[in-house]
């Protein structure tokens, strides 16, 4: 039996992006199948001009497909990545998941186990309340939330968050560095697993009529 894990993500300037495809590459390792998508942009392409970086990251992750609710029915389980602002998710993300109020409805959402990732410019700039702001939003779907915890050396190395790997871009405006990016992989590699273990188990569903 192999799973299906869903890693839908937003980023700007790249360092989500990086996050995304490490936690992609964790949850393929176990033979999960893996749909890899960015949900779509809302910044007028005039904004996006102004910044360099911004404008370079847009163009080069073109080929990525955009993500849809479908992919969410599709998936068995969810990665969700999203740039921290102001201590919060990015509209952008925020935008698709307003999106999953027929999937919710239905109860499509619940039972899934997910897992979140963020990165913010400074050490202490909210990472860790983006991650649980977008917590909120599984407890109303009834998902099962898959956080690393501490349950790995890789956590630790990474700075030791445990409720989702975050990265700290800095004015370096350097990428995620290898451990946070060596976190990413365990922590999709951690979500294939349990939803593996999860659907052997039993794919009865809980508390639907
Ligand atoms: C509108 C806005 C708000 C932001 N708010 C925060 C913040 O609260 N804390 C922080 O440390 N960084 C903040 N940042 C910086 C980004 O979170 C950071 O650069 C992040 O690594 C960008 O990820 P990306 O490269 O995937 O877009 C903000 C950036 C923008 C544009």
């Amino acid at each position: 039996m192999s799973v299906k894990v869903a890693v839908i993500y937003y980023s700007s300037t790249g360092a989500v992006h990086a996050l995304a495809e490490a936690v992609a590459e964790g949850a393929a390792s176990t033979g999960a199948e893996v749909r890899l998508r960015r949900v779509a942009e809302l910044a007028p392409e005039a904004t996006i001009d102004e910044n360099p970086q911004w404008r370079r990251h847009r163009d080069a992750t073109a080929s990525i497909p955009e993500a849809a609710v479908e992919d969410l029915a599709w998936a068995d389980a969810y990665a969700f990545g999203t740039p921290t602002r102001f201590g919060a998710p990015a509209a952008q993300l925020k935008q698709f998941i307003d999106q999953t109020a027929g999937l919710w409805r239905e109860g499509v959402l619940a039972d899934k186990p997910v897992t979140a990732f963020t990165s913010a410019f400074n050490r202490h700039g909210g990472n860790e309340a983006t991650l649980i702001s977008l917590a909120n939003v599984f407890y109303h779907w009834g998902a099962l939330i898959v956080p690393p915890g501490y349950t790995d050396p890789a956590v630790y190395a990474a700075g030791g968050n445990p409720y989702g790997a975050s990265s700290v871009t800095g004015p370096s405006g350097d990428g995620p560095d290898t451990a946070v990016l060596d976190a990413a992989r365990y922590q999709g590699r951690r979500l294939a697993e349990t939803t593996l273990r999860l659907l052997a188990g039993s794919r009865e569903r809980v508390g639907h009529p």
